[in-house]
């Protein structure tokens, strides 16, 4: 599939939001691939597809990891949202003929995060919050960060932000993403 036909399968797909949002990840994803040195065609592509598994609702998700022998863990039953990232990574090559471990590893990530995350996987991860199309209290300081640190400064602030988010929120923090927080302050 090219690009161009990625695109127009994805807006079919999905909520007319969902899909700017998805279109707003891949551009911010390629000016900070461009910052960092990572590929760009691989950061637009993974940008553009890492929310596809959203075109299932919340209750379906289950259902969809299952038929693709995804693993349910507790906190993913109890918030199974967070399963999209793990049902897209392998929809990707199901339906949009990606065969790219490091898109599909990037995808993965991108929601919880992951020790050792490499910098398209990063690039991802901050991509999906700062993007235009969103706004909550906070981001313009995440907006202003991609100007001025590296990635591993600019992912621990992401991860960290993210982890007060769902505190504030009494929600479960995946342990994933304490491992992946854990990660960049061991190895600085
Ligand atoms: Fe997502
Ligand atoms: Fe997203």
């Amino acid at each position: 599939m090219t690009i161009d036909e990625m695109r127009r399968t994805l807006q079919r797909r999905l909520k007319k939001n969902r899909f700017a949002h998805s279109i707003g990840v891949a551009n911010t994803a390629v000016k900070l691939a461009k910052c960092f040195g990572v590929d760009e065609t691989k950061a637009y592509v993974a940008g553009l597809l890492h929310d596809c598994a959203r075109q299932y609702e919340n209750d379906e998700l289950p259902a969809q990891a299952l038929v693709r022998g995804i693993k349910i863990g507790e906190v993913e039953r109890a918030i199974p949202l967070l399963l999209h990232a793990y049902i897209g990574a392998k929809m990707i090559k199901e339906i949009y003929g990606v065969d790219d471990a490091q898109i599909a590893q990037a995808i993965y990530r991108h929601t919880v995060g992951a020790p050792d995350m490499t910098p398209l996987d990063k690039i991802i991860y901050f991509a999906d919050m700062i993007e235009p199309n969103r706004n909550y209290p906070g981001v313009e300081k995440l907006r202003a960060l991609a100007e001025t640190a590296e990635l591993d400064e600019i992912l621990l602030t992401a991860l960290s932000e993210s982890i007060i988010f769902v505190v504030q929120k009494n929600s479960l923090i995946h342990p994933d993403t304490v491992a992946a927080r854990n990660y960049l302050l061991l190895n600085r």
